[in-house]
């Protein structure tokens, strides 16, 4: 599978989110290929109308209704439409217990989470806590041009040894061969970001990314 976080790139916000989110589902349908996004909280709803594939938060918090101003209710998530959300991204990281809460939280609602994890031991750390997916990310290859399959291929088999068919990785992937790789390597798909928000064309980089699953 491939998921792609819109982060908060201008490129990935507003209308420009809606517009990248409508040409993933295009190719997703097009291709048959497992497509995923991540969106803001605030377009969260109107792009689950808009399509198809599975729509992610960015975040939730552990939080119940009332008082908790500011924070991303997890029942609201899943009433604007969404499948799911990531968890402790490395430009969002959690205690412990918090990620714990979050996910009985996401399960009491039947939201997938997709926990993310800085390297394989941290990823292996968090198999006890259920999450549906890990994404094992090194932080100094996120945003970076070299893939973390090519430029730590270790990385990508050692979190497939330690976290099997849960295993996602990220940083870095740009294309299809970093997809082929890491596929190779063991893990079960790819989370990526500006390989795609930066793209002048999208819809040519995901078509490129989806030949790297096959
Ligand atoms: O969540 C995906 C991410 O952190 C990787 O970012 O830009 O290296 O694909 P990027």
């Amino acid at each position: 599978m491939i998921i792609t976080n819109f982060k908060t790139y201008e490129s990935a916000t507003g209308d420009a989110a809606l517009a990248l989110a409508m040409i993933h589902d295009k190719v997703a349908k097009e291709t048959g290929a497992d497509i995923r996004i991540a969106v803001q909280a605030a377009d969260l709803y109107r792009i689950a109308q808009a399509v198809s594939i599975p729509v992610y938060a960015q975040h939730i918090d552990p939080v119940g209704f009332g008082s908790n101003t500011g924070h991303i209710l997890p029942e609201a998530v899943e009433a604007a439409g969404a499948k799911g959300t990531l968890l402790n991204h490395s430009e969002r990281r959690l205690e412990r217990d918090v990620i714990q809460k979050s996910i009985e939280r996401a399960k009491e609602l039947g939201l997938e989470v997709v926990l993310c994890a800085q390297d394989p031991e941290e990823g292996a750390s968090f198999v006890d806590l259920d999450p549906t997916l890990i994404a094992v990310e090194p932080p100094e290859l996120i945003g970076g041009d070299i893939s973390v399959s090519t430029a730590q291929p270790e990385i990508v088999s050692d979190a497939a040894k330690l976290i099997n068919d849960k295993c996602l990785v990220g940083a870095g992937v740009k294309n299809g061969a970093d997809v082929k790789k890491s596929l190779e390597l063991g893990a079960k798909g790819v989370l990526l970001a500006s390989g795609v928000t930066k793209a002048s064309d999208p819809e040519e980089v995901l078509l490129d990314l989806v030949s790297g699953l096959s």
